[in-house]
């Protein structure tokens, strides 16, 4: 167990009349390379998983606004973690664990020991997870989406709305996982051979969808639904409640894997040779740009999605764009992430977008925001616990707490 001693407790003055509490915040992740995954597992299993540095700068943002953090693996350690610690909100970024909806494990519990925490909630994560039923959803209430199918087995009969070329990838994935040229299939032979490798490497249903050849965007917002005018820095959000950030957008052709914004490319810093270009803003016509707010504000009200979130896009045959997928937890590594990467375009600081999802959901717990964490334990100089790989995140805080 390591604690980062002596980092100071810094209140900054309140940019507003609503003065931002000192709170204990369990920030819940997991983490790359702590799972073992077998040799079963895909050669991309846990990329979704987060960085250390990620972990360091969300922690560093929360006590930069007078915060105590406790960090929290996002695994069967944690029912017990969180019971002792009796955090007053998780800041929850956890992919979580296995399973058919791991991104809703954590809401799930914090719900069972009735803690706040933020960003979306188990049904938003759990349906956002899949992208089929998230399609399902977004075409049921009209919005445009490529024609689909799930695949169950290499055998399925391939539905005649669907046409060559097609796009096949695991329905219950992130971070590019499972994707790369080879995903691009133009004839059924090929088809059935993706489909096939998805399923058994996977785990999982395949997702084919007619293929978008068009330009890629991503639109990202932070934000609710509802009147923004009580919240700490209401200037920030339009009038139904959003602030979405610059549209950014993936130019695919000059990465390793031209045309598709896979794992592969995922992995490159940005400006290295590989890596994609990533335009912010992206030189579109207003007129697209505001098409693209209101499709992801429409398809995240549809999937209920609650503080922050980042909507993947591509232009079809006919030039519109047409939506692809929904990242509830999207990343923010203040480096390499792609929200992060639109905040800091339009001059947004790190910890602004960090404490903004904070209160967000503050806001939408009714958290006290005089509530302050025992003085003793703000000033006994470990505001911050953290364990090294391996050891049980939760148990040194806990003694400290008691
Ligand atoms: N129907 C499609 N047509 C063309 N390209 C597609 C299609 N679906 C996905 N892609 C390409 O594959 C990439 C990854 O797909 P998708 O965004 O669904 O996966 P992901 O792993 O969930 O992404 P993220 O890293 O955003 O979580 C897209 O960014 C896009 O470049
Ligand atoms: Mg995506």
């Amino acid at each position: 167990m390591r604690y980062l001693e002596g980092s100071r407790v810094h209140k900054k003055p309140p940019s507003t009349s609503r003065k931002p509490a000192p709170w204990r915040i369990a920030l819940i992740a997991n983490l790359k390379d702590e799972i073992d995954w077998g040799p079963d597992a895909p050669p991309d299993a846990g990329s979704e998983f987060d960085r250390r540095d990620t972990l360091e700068a969300i922690a560093g943002a929360l006590e930069e606004d007078g915060h105590w953090v406790h960090i929290c693996r996002g695994d069967d350690s944690l029912p017990e973690v969180l019971a002792n610690l009796r955090p007053h909100i998780c800041f929850n970024i956890a992919e979580g664990v296995g399973g058919d909806a791991r991104e809703a494990q954590v809401p799930a519990l914090c719900e069972l020991l009735g803690i706040p925490y933020t960003a979306s909630q188990v049904l938003t994560n759990a349906l956002s997870l899949d992208k089929t039923r998230t399609k399902r959803i977004w075409r049921d209430h009209g919005l445009p989406t490529s024609t689909f199918q799930e695949f169950h087995s290499p055998e399925d009969n391939l539905d005649p709305a669907l046409s060559f070329p097609l796009f096949v990838k695991p329905s219950r994935e992130g971070t590019g996982m499972g994707v790369d040229t080879s995903a691009v299939v133009r004839d059924e032979k090929a088809l059935r051979q993706r489909v096939d490798y998805v399923l058994r490497a996977y785990n999982q249903p395949a997702l084919v969808e007619a293929f978008l050849p068009g330009r890629e965007f991503t639109v990202g917002f932070i934000g609710n639904p509802g009147d923004p005018s009580r919240r700490s820095r209401p200037w920030l959000y339009d009038e139904d409640g959003y602030h979405f950030f610059p549209v950014l957008e993936i130019d695919n052709a000059i990465s390793i894997s031209p045309g598709v914004y896979g794992h592969d490319a995922k992995g490159f810093d940005i400006g290295v040779e590989g890596a994609p270009g990533y335009l912010c803003p992206a030189d579109i016509p207003n007129r697209l740009r505001l098409r693209l707010i209101d499709l992801t504000k429409r398809a995240s009200k549809a999937l209920g999605v609650r503080d922050v979130s980042r909507i993947d896009f591509r232009a079809g045959t006919d030039g519109r764009p047409y939506l692809m997928e929904i990242n509830t937890l999207p990343g923010l590594n203040p480096e390499v992430s792609d929200l992060c990467i639109m905040a800091a375009s339009e001059g947004m600081a790190y910890p602004v977008l960090i404490t903004e999802i904070l209160y967000l959901a503050a806001e939408r717990y009714s958290l006290p925001f005089e509530e302050r964490v025992h003085e003793q334990t703000m000033t006994e100089g470990a505001h911050r616990s953290m364990a090294t790989p391996g050891a049980p995140w939760g148990y040194a805080s806990r003694r400290q707490q008691t």
